[in-house]
């Protein structure tokens, strides 16, 4: 899939279906929060949410009163329903519409949080773009919270195929400058009641 089809997709995903009519659909972010919870960060801590889609992460963000907040997706269109969701409060957050593998970061980040958008990078060549715009984006001692399909998740999700991780891949991409903090399962119930395997890893740059 090329850049246009990829951006093509998630555009018509999130004009054609409402917010609960996707699989990843979740009512309350709470995996992520827990884990962003364990990261030493201040309410002026910069945190950028990739592939953050139309989520409500950053909802519970800015009600935990972080003021620094980014998000990032290739569809104009999620990040459409997430500012009209959030009605004046979305004027406190800078919402970009980028690929993330080709994105120039503006500022540097205390926090990567990535539910779910990682795992649609299925060559080596995206992963390593991805990471490298990781490296230029995140602070020293900076965190990464990285969620994807586990090793025993679906093997496609939105109709594409993904690559499924674990801590292991994921500190691979990395590379040697990240020690890994945490590493857990998490099954999500879709809003159609089945269940997909997620394992969550949390990163600290050295
Ligand atoms: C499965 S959805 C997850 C959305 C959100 N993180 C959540 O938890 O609800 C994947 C999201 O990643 C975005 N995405 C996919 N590839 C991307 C890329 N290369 N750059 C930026 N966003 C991307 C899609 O537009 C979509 O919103």
């Amino acid at each position: 899939m090329n850049d246009a089809s990829r951006s093509a997709h998630w555009e018509t995903v999130y004009t054609t279906k409402g917010e609960n009519e996707v699989s990843w659909f979740q009512e309350n972010p709470a995996p992520s929060l827990e884990l962003i919870e364990l990261a030493p960060l201040t309410p002026e801590s910069a945190i950028v949410d990739i592939g953050g889609g139309a989520s409500r992460l950053v909802d519970s963000l800015l009600a935990r009163g972080f003021c620094n907040v980014t998000v990032l997706d290739l569809s104009k269109a999620a990040l459409g329903a997430a500012k009209a969701r959030l009605g004046d409060r979305a004027d406190h957050v800078r919402w970009v519409v980028a690929d993330v593998t080709t994105w120039e970061p503006p500022q540097s980040y205390d926090l990567w949080h990535d539910r779910a958008a990682f795992h649609f990078l299925t060559d080596e060549a995206a992963r390593s773009a991805y990471m490298d715009r990781l490296k230029q984006a995140l602070k020293p001692r900076g965190h990464v919270i990285i969620g994807t399909f586990a090793l025993d998740g679906p093997e496609r999700c939105s109709g594409l195929p993904v690559t499924r991780h674990d801590a292991v891949s994921l500190a691979a991409a990395l590379g040697g400058e990240f020690e890994l903090i945490d590493s857990r399962p998490h099954a999500h119930v879709t809003p159609w009641g089945s269940t997909q395997q997620f394992q969550f890893s949390t990163f600290r740059r050295v």
